[in-house]
């Protein structure tokens, strides 16, 4: 956790859910309030506004789990920030590895998706996250280094941005990196976008990604720079997605 920032616990429910999983969204917002940290779920377009009316008056925030970075147009197909935002959502995720690799999508692209959402006035929550192979040949850090140069605008602010540190082999996986590698690539996030953000860098939220699990949040929120976690298929179930919460309590 980084002193003065309140952490985030967010969920991307991915290409899941339909209207039956609403019931999971509003046992988390029968959940007590937290004063201590927030919560989103990015679920899919489709019930991006359902969510949003199950969760209005609630703590919990609802999100979108890409955009494009057209207002309008012709893009059959695509969804923009302000489409998102219509339909309630407060924030959306840019640039998942599953984005990156089932859609080509470069951190040029990325950066114009996250304008995208700042342009709508939602939170844009930036992914970033090394391949197996990229770890085991010791590029974990230049190829996050290499994707926050090109896939954070300059414009970015600790208000309207979240990073999330996403270690692709650690994605749906149940393997989750040491928490030694996860403090030096959290520790690494930070001395990079305070360089180049300076205070709004250092103030910035950087999430962990990758197999968070109630059985393993409490440790990896404890690590330093460590400001929450994108939570994939542990947050499908409400039971679960709370108790991943707990975590950040103790
Ligand atoms: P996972 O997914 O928690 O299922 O590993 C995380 C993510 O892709 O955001």
């Amino acid at each position: 956790m980084t002193p003065g920032v309140k952490p985030l616990v967010a969920g991307n429910w991915k290409m899941n859910g339909t209207a039956a999983s609403l019931a999971e969204v509003e046992a988390v917002c029968a959940a007590p309030a937290a004063t201590t940290f927030e919560t989103l779920l990015c679920v899919p377009a489709t019930l991006v506004e359902r969510a949003a009316r199950k969760a209005d008056g609630s703590a919990l925030m609802i999100g979108g789990e890409d955009c494009h970075a057209k207002e309008s147009g012709a893009h059959t197909g695509d969804v923009s920030a302000e489409m998102l935002a219509d339909a309630g959502a407060s924030a959306v995720i840019v640039g998942h590895s599953e984005r990156r690799t089932d859609h080509g999508e470069t951190d040029g692209e990325v950066a114009a998706k996250a304008e995208a959402a700042w342009r709508a006035g939602l939170t844009a929550i930036i992914c970033v996250g090394e391949t197996r192979e990229e770890r085991e040949a010791g590029d974990a850090e230049s190829v996050v280094g290499t994707q926050l140069a090109g896939s954070i605008p300059d414009a970015m602010t600790a208000a309207t941005t979240v990073i999330a540190y996403e270690p692709v082999w650690a994605i749906g996986t149940g393997l989750v990196p040491s928490s030694e590698d996860i403090a030096a690539m959290h520790a690494f996030i930070r001395k990079t976008v305070s360089e180049r953000f300076g205070d709004e860098g250092a103030a910035i939220r950087i999430l962990y990604g990758g197999s968070v699990k109630p059985g393993n949040a409490a440790e990896i929120f404890a690590i330093p720079n460590v400001d929450g976690g994108l939570i994939g298929g542990a947050s499908l179930k409400a039971v679960d997605f709370l108790a991943i919460c707990d975590g950040i309590g103790g």
